[in-house]
């Protein structure tokens, strides 16, 4: 019922804001895209893999903080406990901190035993340092079974623009390759635990804040888009996960 009420709000505030303010050259969505968040500003979630990282994830902070940005930091279990300063920092700067498995296993092809056991670890590491929540997961290489995705009590998170970063380590090619493909909605792929993709991200930042972007956490992201994140789905982009 209080869902039904907030949808029918969400629809007036929308309808509301279109017959008012009908925004000159806003963008018409295509088809199968619903709609887009009544605001102009254009959001966009930054997401990070493979972290904390001592000598690379704060300066990332410092960085994300100087420019008012909000990201999203997966992270990998077994790297948290040394690092619990950096994860915490995370969570007071309004980051979203979410679960990547403790030893960043392919999830896909092994036991639910194990995944349960890897991502249950993991869990209650960040719950150690950041108290309770709902630590969302990502799969490691985004390899999982669509079987496996509906165990999950938390939602997953894919991507849906990957500078392939980790491989390239070279700043000018991330971002070349993250600001040749963004689009407003869209969940980008990077790492905190590789220097050059530290670098990239922030000009990255720099770029589409002057384009009118706004950083949030891919919980925001949905959110903004009229999504209501559920347990055991997989969201790659807010766009496509409209209607
Ligand atoms: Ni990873």
């Amino acid at each position: 019922m209080k869902r039904r009420y907030a949808a029918f709000f969400a629809l007036a505030a929308l309808m509301l804001t279109r017959s008012l303010l009908p925004p000159p050259g806003a963008a018409v969505a295509a088809a199968g895209e619903t709609r887009l968040p009544a605001s102009q500003t254009k959001y966009v979630a930054l997401t990070f893999d493979d972290g904390p990282r001592a000598d690379t994830t704060p300066r990332l902070l410092d960085g994300l903080r100087q420019r008012g940005a909000s990201a999203t930091f997966f992270l990998v279990g077994e790297q948290i406990d040394a690092n619990a300063d950096v994860v915490k920092r995370m969570k007071e700067e309004g980051h979203q901190v979410g679960n990547h498995t403790w030893s960043h296993i392919r999830i896909k092809g092994a036991s639910n035993a194990l995944v349960e056991a890897e991502v249950s670890k993991t869990d209650a590491e960040i719950r150690k340092v950041l108290g309770d929540g709902v630590y969302w997961v990502r799969p490691p290489y985004g390899l999982i079974d669509e079987s496996q995705e509906k165990l999950f009590t938390v939602p997953l998170v894919r991507w849906s623009v990957d500078p392939e970063d980790w491989k390239l380590r070279n700043a000018d090619a991330d971002v070349k390759a993250v600001l040749s493909h963004v689009r407003p909605g869209d969940i980008i792929l990077m790492h905190d635990s590789v220097p050059a993709s530290v670098d990239a991200a922030l000009r990255i930042v720099d770029t589409l804040e002057a384009q009118g972007y706004e950083f949030v956490t891919v919980q925001e992201l949905l959110e903004l888009y009229g999504v209501t994140p559920q347990p055991g789905v997989a969201y790659r982009s807010a766009r496509l996960q409209q209607g």
